[in-house]
Order: structure tokens, then C-alpha cells, then sequence
């Protein structure tokens, strides 16, 4: 009897030992395959504390491979279109959030921070703003109210906006644009002082294109962020879009960056993606695997640079075709989401080596 009561005991350890190691094995293999092997960008991003981000597509979430790339690979969320004015008040005092929402709530689920893109921005700006005429009292107060409306509604939801998107010429002069033609210089002081009072602990960002490297035009940006600093404009950090052509990562980008960063800013890169003449070859795509790398090398080696966002994952849902024809293959991944030399390589870059 005291044998047969052994045997069981023993039975009985034993398979719970045998069930302990077997829930081990389950829950430590998806751990152990992303991880070591194969880890994702973010895992890999996270190591050095940095987001990497993607823009997201609102149209495109339903499809289910777009969406588990989305989650599983990035660290934080752009909406590409949704956030702006003109998405989200296209009649005046009418507003639609449903898209932004949505992107919030993606981001909450899966854990990853919201990139807020773009409050003040000459371009998308519903018809009714666009069009129609104001007296410069009345269109402060509209631009300011926009911002506060719209950063109070996601406060501690967002963690960094663009507040003021593409306000330069490429010969570092301020572009002409509603704001600036009928406010002057001061609707960008006005709209960054209007983002912290709605929400004090969001960082905000100024943001533009064709400043990744030393030019006239990020010289404009530099003396305006300087500007702004020293007359204590609530700014908080320079978003670098870095729309790029293959065999192009301008040589001086490094360097640009930490000038800014030098300015007690944080940098990011924004919105990266990096063309190429279609159709893609293997050269091409080599090339831009070494560039993808090369601009997140010039992130890591900038202690106040804070992640990369790309603009969209894959090669079908670029923007670039459309604004660039006979140009494209500006993703990370193919036209069927599949991971092209440029994903490893910037993996490799995010992690330093
Ligand atoms: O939503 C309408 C749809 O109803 C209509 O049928 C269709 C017809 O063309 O247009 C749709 O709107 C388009 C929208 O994207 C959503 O797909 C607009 O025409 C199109 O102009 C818009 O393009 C966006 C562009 O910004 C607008 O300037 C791109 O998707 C977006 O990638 C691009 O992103 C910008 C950043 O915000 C700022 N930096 C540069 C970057 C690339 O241009």
C-alpha cells in the first residue's frame, strides 16, 4: 500500500514536473524566437531605449497582415492622414475623430506611444480654412483654438506632436502660407504656447523636409529653434522627415543632428523612407538597405535622438508613386509585406551594429 502510494506520489511529481517544463517551453518560446534569433525592429529598438515608429494607413488596419506588422514591429504609431485639420474638421466646428480615435486605440492595445502628425501645416487644411477669408485677429484665434481642441483631446494619449509641420523654403526663408502671410513669424511661437498649455507633459515638435543634412534650409530651422529656445518657446524637439533617394543619406546628417541636439532638443527622424527609380534591382535594394542603416547609425550615434518613424511599411502603401511617378520601392517591405534587405540592414542599424 505505502509502495503503491510512492509510485503514485512519484507518478504525480513527475507529471507535474513534466507539464511545468512543457508551459515552460510555451511560454518561453515565442520570447526565445523573437528575441534571440529573429527579434523585431522594436524589441531591438527598445534595447537602446528608442521608439521606432511607423506611419499607419487608417484604411489599411482591416487587413490583418498589414495590422500584425503594425503591432508586433513598431513601437509607436503616426496616423499618416487621419490627425490632420483637414481630417478632422473638414466643416468648420464639425468634427470627426473616428480615424484618430481608432489609431489611439490600436496604439493602446498593442503598447505603443501615438506620434500626433500635424497640427499647424500649410498644406491639408479643410476647404472651409483654406478658402475662406479672415480677419488675422479672428484666424489666430482659429489656428489656436485648432490646437487646443485637438491636444487636449488626446492629452496623456499623445506623447509627441508635430505642431508646426514644413514652415521653411529650401532657402531657409519662411514659406509664404495663410499663417505666415497673415500673422508673421509669431503664429509659430503662438502655436507651440498653445500645445502646452493643453497638454504640459506632451513634447512638441517642429518638423520639416530636406534638413537631414547642413543646407540653407535647416540653417533657417537651426536659427529658429534657437530663436524660439532662447525666448522660451515651449519646443521640445526637431523631427527630421528624411524622405531620401537611394545612395543619397547626405553626409553631413550626422553631424546636422547633433547641432540640434546641441540645442538641448531632442531629435527624431520622422517620417523615413528612401526611394529609388522603379523597377527595383538587387544593386538598388542593396543600396538601400545600406542607407536604411546608415540613417539609423546616425540616430544611435546621438544621445538626444529618440527613435525613427518610417512612412509606412510596405512598398504598396507609399505615398511616393503617386507624387514621384516612376519612382517607389521606398519601404522596408515588398508590395506582399515581405521583409526586403533593407529590413535586416535596419535592424542592424537600431541595434548599433
Ligand atoms: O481621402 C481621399 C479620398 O476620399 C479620395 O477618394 C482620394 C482621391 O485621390 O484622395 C484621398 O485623400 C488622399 C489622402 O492622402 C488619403 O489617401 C489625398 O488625395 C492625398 O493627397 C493624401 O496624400 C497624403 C499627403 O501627405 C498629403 O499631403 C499622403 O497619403 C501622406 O503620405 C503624405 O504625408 C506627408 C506628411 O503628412 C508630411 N510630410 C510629407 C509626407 C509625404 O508627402
Amino acid at each position: 500500500m505505502k509502495l503503491q502510494l510512492l509510485s503514485l506520489r512519484r507518478a504525480h511529481a513527475a507529471a507535474l514536473v513534466a507539464s511545468a517544463a512543457a508551459l515552460a517551453v510555451t511560454l518561453a518560446a515565442p520570447t526565445q524566437a523573437a528575441g534571440a534569433a529573429n527579434p523585431t525592429l522594436r524589441e531591438v529598438a527598445d534595447r537602446t531605449g528608442r521608439f521606432v515608429g511607423t506611419a499607419v494607413n487608417d484604411g489599411r488596419l482591416g487587413d490583418g497582415t498589414y495590422a500584425n506588422i503594425a503591432k508586433s514591429e513598431f513601437s509607436s504609431v503616426t496616423a499618416e492622414n487621419a490627425m490632420k485639420w483637414g481630417s478632422v474638421e473638414p466643416n468648420r466646428g464639425q468634427f470627426n475623430w473616428a480615424a484618430a480615435d481608432r489609431l489611439v486605440s490600436f496604439a493602446q492595445a498593442n503598447r505603443q506611444k501615438v506620434y500626433g502628425h500635424t497640427l499647424v501645416w500649410h498644406s491639408q487644411m479643410p476647404n472651409w480654412l483654406a478658402n475662406g477669408s479672415f480677419s488675422n485677429a479672428e484666424l489666430r484665434t482659429i489656428m489656436t483654438g485648432h490646437v487646443t481642441t485637438q491636444v487636449a483631446r488626446y492629452k496623456g494619449k499623445v506623447q509627441r506632436w508635430d505642431v508646426v509641420n514644413e514652415a521653411f523654403n529650401e532657402n531657409g526663408t519662411l514659406r509664404t502660407s495663410k499663417f505666415y502671410n497673415q500673422l508673421g513669424q509669431s503664429y509659430i511661437a503662438d502655436a507651440f504656447r498653445a500645445a502646452r498649455a493643453a497638454d504640459p507633459s506632451a513634447k512638441l515638435f517642429i518638423n520639416d523636409y530636406n534638413t537631414e543634412g547642413t543646407n540653407a534650409k535647416s540653417d533657417g530651422l537651426y536659427n529658429l529653434v534657437k530663436s524660439l529656445k532662447s525666448q522660451g518657446v515651449p519646443i521640445d524637439g526637431v523631427g527630421f522627415q528624411s524622405h531620401l533617394i537611394v545612395g543619397q543619406v547626405p553626409s553631413t546628417m550626422k553631424a546636422n543632428l547633433q547641432r540640434f541636439a546641441d540645442l538641448g532638443v531632442e531629435v527624431v527622424i520622422s517620417e523615413l523612407d528612401i526611394r529609388m527609380a522603379t523597377p527595383a534591382d538587387a544593386t538598388k535594394l542593396q543600396q538601400q538597405a545600406n542607407d536604411y542603416k546608415a540613417v539609423a547609425r546616425n540616430c544611435l550615434a546621438i544621445a538626444r535622438c529618440t527613435g525613427i518613424t518610417v512612412w509606412g511599411f510596405g512598398d504598396r502603401d507609399s505615398w511616393v508613386p503617386d507624387t514621384f511617378p516612376g519612382q517607389g520601392a521606398a519601404n522596408l517591405y515588398d508590395t506582399n509585406y515581405q521583409p526586403k534587405p533593407a529590413y535586416n540592414a535596419f535592424r542592424d542599424g537600431l541595434a548599433g551594429s
